[in-house]
């Protein structure tokens, strides 16, 4: 059995988002400027995202652009956005002959509009599409995004829509960015930061948190199998006992 077989051989994450990050160290490391770094990240993001599709991943989400990304040089937003549009020109056709689904989640009115135009044309293209859904996370912020969630709900609340008691999860969730994805089973970041900021906080409740010192440029398909591996090792009990699972 080769690599591959036996990953596939086990469970699966249903759910796997990535915090894409370190692309500018990477740059700097080889004395470029950033934006080398968020070319060679495209690079990566290519190959994670076929080789998740070929494991039989069902949904893969990406941190592309977070809320507080706005506030770098105006040089590397353009850059960023540039790549973005680019690459997803590029790989319209490979992704809709592999049948992935694309769609975004985060405020995408904030988007410069040609970013805009080009995502929705993709998203409405691959729509129909169902080997694997690819999320991708731009102008996106969690709390922003449980905001959103509270004010729309309670909006449905003062017009009678929903009543308070009725205010579950499930209710939750189908507010969310997300309402039509599983909860995250596996949240990679990588370039050796170990924080969350701000992605996916509701959606990570019973993650497993995996963190790799690669940076996301040198990240590539052993490593993604690497951190499959590694959740499949791990027992989710979901707040139950071992003996319970078993
Ligand atoms: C984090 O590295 C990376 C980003 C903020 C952007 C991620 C974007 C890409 C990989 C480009 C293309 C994306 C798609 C979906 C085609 P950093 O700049 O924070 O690196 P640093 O922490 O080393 O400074």
């Amino acid at each position: 059995m080769d690599l591959l077989e036996s990953i596939q051989s086990k469970p699966l994450p249903k759910h796997v988002a990535i915090i894409m990050d370190g692309n500018g160290r990477w740059a700097k490391q080889r004395g470029k400027l950033r934006t080398f770094g968020h070319e060679n990240g495209a690079k990566s993001v290519k190959e994670v995202v076929e080789a998740s599709a070929e494991m039989g991943i069902e949904n893969l989400t990406l941190y592309a652009f977070s809320t507080e990304n706005w506030k770098r040089p105006k040089l590397e937003i353009q850059t960023l956005m540039r790549l973005l549009v680019s690459s997803i020109r590029k790989e319209m056709a490979s992704l809709h002959k592999n049948n992935i689904k694309l769609t975004a989640i985060g405020s995408l009115n904030t988007l410069p509009s040609n970013v805009y135009k080009e995502l929705t044309e993709v998203i409405e293209k691959t729509k129909n599409n169902t080997r694997m859904t690819l999320t991708i996370a731009l102008s996106y912020g969690s709390r922003e995004e449980l905001l959103n969630t509270i004010k729309e709900i309670s909006i449905k609340v003062k017009n009678n829509i929903i009543s308070p008691e009725k205010i579950d999860e499930s209710i939750i969730n189908e507010h969310l960015y997300t309402q039509d994805l599983p909860d995250v089973d596996l949240l990679i970041r990588t370039s050796g930061e170990q924080r969350i900021s701000n992605f996916l906080l509701w959606q990570i409740a019973y993650a497993e948190l995996y963190f790799t010192d690669i940076l996301w440029p040198d990240f590539k398909k052993l490593d993604l199998y690497d951190a499959i591996i590694e959740y499949q090792k791990r027992e989710r009990r979901f707040g139950k006992t071992s003996e319970q699972l078993n």
